[in-house]
């Protein structure tokens, strides 16, 4: 056995089409939600071994993020400033149909050579889905859309003609030309409750999930697994990180502190009333932010417990230790992107290509 690609751990980032970045605090951020930054930002990206871009799918204010552009579109334009990178563009069920997302995402797939994947998200923001005149579905509920809608994605992207009876959705003999292009868009999903682990075990490419520590992803991972296994179907796993990666270990920590002491505690405090809420909707009473302190949740999806706070060596150790317990690919946000993005693909990603060629050599 040698060494190969397919081994390799992927890196994603977070694009910020979101106002404010990844954190709710106002330490300063030389991070701009603007056309103009992201497209730079996914040059750079590409440039430092980036393999995606995941674009975020937020239809009103709240909690910092005071504007938002719209993930399809925005996503269009990172793959036409770019050449090799794949960008993941969100989409929620409820506003999008499958019909239509179908074929937006099918003509985007032609344009780009393929490079266009998706990011099914359930939904959390109960003020979000009231703003816009849509239904409040129950967890599980929004959970078995989510599936429908994925069901259909694939369905018409692959089949001559398409005929499902959901209880979300109808096709009858429905035929999309042209089919996207070769390879397919991968299917993402983001979310870490019973329903989200049993969704993504029969239906998704990958399975998107909250930052955490290795022991923790692994319980997640044999789950998933465990069941993708039982029904025929196979996943992999991303795993997001807020990176704070510093020549010393005290000058990262020192970041995180600042972070943590400028937080907005208001707007902490009621983006995690409405996480927490919409995660205890599900029968379980759990979901991706069930044990988020308010340190946590600080960063939307839980990057500090990942804990890739350090040197380069340190991050890369931790990145590799993630790998082993199951993630196929690392997602990243950084408070200011464009010069951290460069840093991570000079310092921290030829660490682990290194340890992780030294692990499969190990094993021989
Ligand atoms: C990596 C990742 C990206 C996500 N992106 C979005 C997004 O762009 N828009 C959104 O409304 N929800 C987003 N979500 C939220 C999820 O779709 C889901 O609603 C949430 O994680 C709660 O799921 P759970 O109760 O199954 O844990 C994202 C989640 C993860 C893990």
């Amino acid at each position: 056995m040698s060494y190969t690609e397919r081994d390799a751990v992927k890196f994603a980032y977070w694009v910020p089409n979101v106002s404010g970045g990844l954190v709710i605090s106002d330490i300063e951020q030389r991070t701009n939600h603007s056309a103009e930054y992201n497209r730079k930002l996914a040059q750079i990206a590409e440039k430092a071994g980036f393999d995606y871009a995941l674009s975020q799918i937020r239809f009103t204010a709240g909690y910092g993020a005071d504007e938002q552009h719209e993930s399809v579109s925005f996503s269009h334009d990172l793959l036409a400033a770019t050449t090799t990178l794949k960008v993941i563009a969100a989409l929620l069920p409820g506003p999008w149909n499958p019909a239509l997302a179908a074929k937006q995402i099918a003509t985007i797939s032609y344009l780009t050579n393929g490079r266009v994947a998706v990011n099914i998200v359930s939904g959390w923001f109960r003020g979000e889905f009231h703003a816009i005149g849509e239904h409040w579905l129950d967890h599980d509920e929004r959970y078995r859309r989510s599936e429908e809608f994925i069901r259909a994605l694939r369905g018409i992207w692959t089949e001559a003609s398409f005929t499902f009876r959901g209880d979300f959705y109808r096709f009858n003999d429905y035929s999309l030309k042209p089919k996207p292009a070769t390879p397919l868009p991968e299917i993402f999903q983001g979310g870490s409750s019973r329903a989200a682990r049993d969704m993504a075990s029969r239906v998704s490419d990958w399975y998107f999930t909250n930052g955490n520590t290795p022991a923790e992803i692994a319980r997640q991972v044999d789950d998933i697994q465990e069941k993708a296994r039982a029904n025929g179907h196979s996943v992999r796993v991303g795993v997001n990180a807020f990176a704070i990666v510093r020549e010393t270990e005290e000058e990262a920590r020192s970041v995180l502190a600042e972070i943590i002491s400028k937080a907005n505690p208001e707007a902490v405090n009621a983006f995690g009333h409405e996480v927490k809420n919409a995660g205890k909707a599900s029968p379980e009473g759990e979901g991706n932010w069930a044990k988020s302190s308010f340190d946590d949740l600080v960063q939307y999806n839980d990057g500090f417990r990942s804990n890739l706070i350090g040197t380069p060596l340190q991050v890369a150790e931790r990145i590799v230790a993630l790998k082993h317990a199951g993630a196929d690919l690392i997602l990243l946000g950084f408070l200011h992107f464009q010069e951290e993005v460069e840093y991570f693909g000079r310092r921290v990603i030829p660490l682990v290509r290194e340890l992780e060629e030294a692990k499969v050599l190990a094993a021989e």
